[in-house]
């Protein structure tokens, strides 16, 4: 992969996927029309399912292992067993992106309760249902690096914010509504503090210095979050874990979010508001640099073999 430069990556990713896509369920690999699900699993029934994402880059996964860590954290916080090892998913996302020929892109997977009659209580001896599937997606070139607009919302959620649950009808809500804005993302809010994105973790830039709401119940743990703050302290640039106000992002020199899919991008606008310059600021754009210059190192790094 050592010979791609970015701009092959964009042809690689803008062109279709020839071929029917190969998906994984209950132990399986699957065409993408087979993959099929009980109308009684109670994902669908109850959103009772936990869900990862992962970044995809070089045709390789990035964080995939911690993702993994969340994923185990996640179904135990809900009761569901996590019946497959890390190694086995890290696998079979791996071989889903292979198969699907990713280059630049993500891989999704879930887990529900299973399939049973329509209780609210736990079923008993149910095996959870899992699946996972990969699309391409532009990370390293994102048109969006050049700055996005942002809608805010109130965050109509539950408080229990930090499992990665399929129950996601509030934030289908916000992000809709931030759609029907012209804006990219939605920033919630509880009664005026900012708690995160529809779909990331929110940071903003004061004095110089990176602001971005502690780790509680009340937010994602982000992978993206946690890999960034450690990229701040390479690049010493002092940060603080507080809880920030919208009224503190307005006046913010920068505004940024991050994700898996998104890895570092600037909020150039809340509403109809410009943050800082109404341009992505500099320290905005050091940390997505450094987040791609560390994904292109890790995925292209040559794979460690294991002795038997
Ligand atoms: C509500 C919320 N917060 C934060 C994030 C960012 O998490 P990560 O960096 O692990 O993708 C996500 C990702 O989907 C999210 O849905």
């Amino acid at each position: 992969m050592h010979g791609l430069g970015r701009d092959d990556r964009v042809i690689l990713l803008t062109s279709p996927m020839t071929s029917m896509r190969i998906c994984w369920l209950n132990g399986e690999f699957v065409a993408e029309d087979s993959a099929k699900i009980s109308i009684f699993d109670r994902g669908v029934l109850f959103g009772d399912g936990i869900y990862e994402v992962a970044a995809v880059v070089n045709g390789r996964l990035l964080d995939a292992d911690l993702h993994l860590v969340r994923l185990t954290r996640s179904l135990a916080a809900v009761g569901i067993a996590m019946v497959q090892s890390a190694a086995a998913w890290l696998e079979i996302m791996q071989t889903l992106a292979t198969r699907n020929g990713i280059v630049e892109g993500l891989v999704y997977l879930q887990v529900t309760r299973g399939v049973a009659e329509r209780e609210f209580p736990f079923p008993a001896n149910v095996p959870p249902t899992m699946f996972a599937y990969a699309r391409p997606k532009a990370l390293t070139n994102d048109p969006n690096a050049v700055g996005v607009r942002a809608h805010v919302v109130p965050d109509l959620r539950w408080a229990r914010r930090d499992i990665k649950s399929t129950s996601l009808l509030a934030q289908v809500l916000a992000k809709q509504a931030a759609r029907a804005a012209g804006a990219f993302e939605a920033i919630m809010h509880d009664e005026g503090i900012v708690t995160e994105g529809g779909s990331s973790t929110i940071w903003i830039v004061q004095h110089g210095t990176l602001v971005t709401r502690p780790l509680s119940n009340d937010i994602l743990a982000g992978i993206t979050r946690d890999v960034t703050l450690q990229l701040a302290a390479a690049l010493k640039r002092p940060v603080v874990e507080r809880a920030f106000t919208l009224d503190e992002a307005l006046d913010a020199e920068e505004c940024f979010l991050t994700s898996a899919t998104s890895l570092v991008l600037p909020i150039t606008q809340i509403d109809d508001r410009n943050i800082g310059s109404g341009q992505p600021g500099p320290v905005t754009a050091a940390l997505r640099d450094a987040y791609i210059a560390r994904a292109i190192e890790l995925t292209t790094a040559p794979v460690l073999a294991v002795s038997a």
